[in-house]
């Protein structure tokens, strides 16, 4: 009671689980440079679920790779849970990935010959431990304990979806981007993959930030950002 009361009446915002200040990334090709990010500033706190949409094109899976710790910033910071992620060295910046990020690529990247199970222990197995109780688990959290001797292609597109969820969640992260997660499913598997993002947002405070075209699926979020020619928009 005391602490709650103590926050209440501060005036300091609890502190950001996500901030960026000033992102800047562009690439070369040949003699020309396309400024993909001009400069993106953004606060996201703990347990927010945000939409990021914008037309193809727009910047938005360069962002979620800067957002993650897989792309640096040529100019500008980025923040995770106050953690300045581009000033750690790699092997520190690998370690605090693995332990607070989850990351669910925009075309599943599940290993073919690995089973669904060795597919989702593959974030332990990096880091020398053996993760395949806690695999087991993401498995049935996505309602995939059925499948886990199964191979990719012996899955459904939704299935290998749920099964790239399992693997982001398998360390249990403050922090889980998903890119178009929804982008190659129909309707019914589309409703059901965001579904289980946002019940695991809701259900352990994990901080979601989603890639997606489909303005009525990001209905279902707390905030829609949008961004447009690099810059963000709302
Ligand atoms: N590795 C790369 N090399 C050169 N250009 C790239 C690379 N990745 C992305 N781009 C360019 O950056 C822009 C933004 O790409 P991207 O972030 O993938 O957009 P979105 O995910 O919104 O469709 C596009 O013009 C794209 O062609
Ligand atoms: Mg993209």
């Amino acid at each position: 009671m005391r602490q709650a009361a103590t926050w209440k009446h501060s005036n300091r915002m609890p502190t950001p689980i996500i901030e960026t200040s000033n992102v800047h990334r562009s690439y070369r090709i040949g003699r020309k440079s396309i400024e993909v990010l001009r400069g993106i500033d953004l606060s996201i706190q703990p347990g927010e679920k945000i939409f990021l949409c914008g037309p193809s094109g727009a910047g938005k899976t360069t962002l979620l790779y800067t957002l993650a710790g897989l792309e640096r910033p040529e100019q500008g910071t980025v923040s995770i849970n106050g953690t300045d992620l581009y000033a750690l060295g790699r092997r520190e910046q690998a370690r605090f990935r693995n332990a607070n990020i989850g990351y669910v690529f925009q075309n599943y990247h599940l290993l073919p010959e690995l089973t669904a199970l060795e597919n989702v222990a593959v974030p332990g197995a990096i880091a020398g431990i053996d993760r395949s109780a806690e695999a087991m688990k993401a498995l049935a959290r996505v309602g995939l304990a059925d499948r886990a001797e199964h191979l990719p292609a012996e899955l459904s597109g939704g299935e290998q979806q749920r099964v790239a969820i399992a693997r982001a969640i398998v360390n249990e992260p403050r922090v889980l981007f998903a890119d178009e997660p929804t982008g190659n499913l129909d309707s019914s598997n589309s409703a059901e993959i965001m579904r289980i993002l946002l019940d695991l947002a809701t259900e352990h405070g994990v901080t979601l930030v989603v890639v997606t075209h489909d303005q009525q699926l990001a209905k279902a979020g707390d905030r829609t950002l949008v961004i447009r020619d690099g810059a963000m928009h709302g």
